[in-house]
């Protein structure tokens, strides 16, 4: 059962007559919750903005929105293909945060002014710089390439054989992160403006869940660790980094789960968050913040197999990462309804089992949360934006403006 149950009658009320006119499926965001959470974000990370991870909002409006807002600045993107739709359709300053190997896109970056101004890439290897210049357009060098490096956060024991965090770039030294940033500033074509440094298994790991109170101690320890020995690592990659690149436009870190810690630390100069606006179920197990669910999707009673049952119709959209219950969408609203253990949420049509169900007409809408953020965009076209119980605007996804990136 979702613990967001006080005030679950009036929100599904709400809800239920927001969307009244509409058919399920469908999602929403609720206005509300969504500005609510980005104030609380801008809250916690101190003064220093917060670039929004747009794989947790996956829509143009709400980016939009966000960046309105003061305490936010730039985005961090997901992919090339989309770093380059974002610049065209006017967002300016957009890191992409993961390596790309797509040549097509890299040719397009380097052709033009606009977007390699634009567009920041990720690099943790000099194969990714060899990459980037075979994309160049012939006839002349093209132009100068934005690139951030990023620093290994993983905490290690016993000379790595114990490891926690994402296994993402090899830089793990302030030695190693220097040398890279040598051949960076002494290859033509190239400029080096900023260091990223994503701390997951802090940021994105709870550390209170429910009913297990000696896993979130051990998480709790963890964390603590980590994030001590990351900081003066960190501290000592970006001394080491800015030695080589004096100019070093930001040092971003964190998640999430990590703002306010992470926007402690002197060396960090932006915090990159995205899922903490729409607050997916993964994000409610966190001792430090908690958000208001944001984003759900409605699926609707289309028959009842029996007392304390109704089904609903699709409802299977797992989100990524190791499979396991904690990656299943949760039922929200009406609260008191669970998955069928034999079923789960399916392809086609869900069960849902609990004394809820009886109060559930055919045709009724059942609400759920997705486990995670932005994935939820990939199952809808458009979210229908409520402002308390009335849809003010109905705005395109990315899958909806046609847009599948990943
Ligand atoms: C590089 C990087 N920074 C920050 C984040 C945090 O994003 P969010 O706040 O949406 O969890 C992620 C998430 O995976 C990430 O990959």
């Amino acid at each position: 059962m979702s613990p967001y149950t006080s005030g679950a009658d009036a929100d599904k009320a709400a809800y239920d007559r927001a969307t009244a006119a509409l058919d399920a499926p469908l999602a929403v965001v609720d206005l509300r919750a969504f500005d609510a959470n980005a104030a609380d974000l801008v809250r916690r990370s101190k003064g220093k903005p917060i670039r929004v991870a747009s794989k947790s909002v996956r829509c143009r409006a709400l980016l939009e929105r966000v960046l309105a807002r003061d305490g936010f600045a730039g985005i961090m993107s997901f992919t090339l293909a989309e770093s380059l739709w974002l610049a065209r359709s006017g967002f300016r300053d957009v890191l992409l945060a993961y390596p790309s190997a797509d040549r097509v896109g890299f040719a397009e970056l380097t052709a033009d002014p606009g977007l390699a101004a634009a567009v920041t890439v990720m690099v943790d290897d000099p194969v990714q710089l060899d990459l980037i210049d075979a994309a160049r357009p012939s006839g002349g060098p093209g132009e100068e390439v934005r690139v951030c490096l990023e620093l290994d956060t993983s905490f290690q024991l016993l000379g790595g054989k114990v490891r926690v965090g994402a296994r993402r770039s090899p830089l793990r030294t302030p030695a190693q992160l220097a040398a890279l940033a040598r051949s960076v500033v002494r290859r033509p074509g190239f400029r080096l403006v900023g260091l990223m440094a994503y701390e997951g298994h802090v940021a994105g790991v709870g550390d209170e869940v429910a009913g297990k109170p000696v896993f979130s101690r051990t998480i709790r320890v963890m964390q603590a660790a980590a994030r001590k020995e990351l900081a003066q690592r960190r501290w000592a990659a970006v001394r080491a980094v800015r030695e080589v690149a004096p100019r070093l436009e930001f040092v971003n870190g964190g998640g999430t789960g990590s703002v306010q810690h992470t926007a402690a630390e002197a060396a960090v100069t932006e915090i990159a968050a995205g899922s903490g606006l729409y607050v997916p179920r993964l994000f409610d197990n966190f001792r430090s913040f908690s958000g208001r669910p944001a984003a759900l999707f409605a699926q609707p009673v289309v028959r009842r197999p029996g007392p304390g049952v109704v089904t609903v119709l699709g409802g299977g959209y797992p989100a990524s990462g190791v499979a396991g219950p904690d990656r299943l969408p949760v039922p929200h609203l009406p609260a008191g309804l669970r998955y069928d253990p034999q079923e789960g949420p399916g392809e086609v049509q869900t069960p849902l089992l609990g004394p809820a169900a009886d109060r559930l007409r055919i045709g009724d809408k059942v609400w759920f949360r997705h486990a995670k953020a932005g994935e939820l965009c990939e199952r809808f076209a458009e979210l229908h934006l409520i402002d308390g119980d009335r849809v003010v605007d109905t705005v395109p996804t990315y899958r909806g403006e046609g847009h599948a990136f990943l």
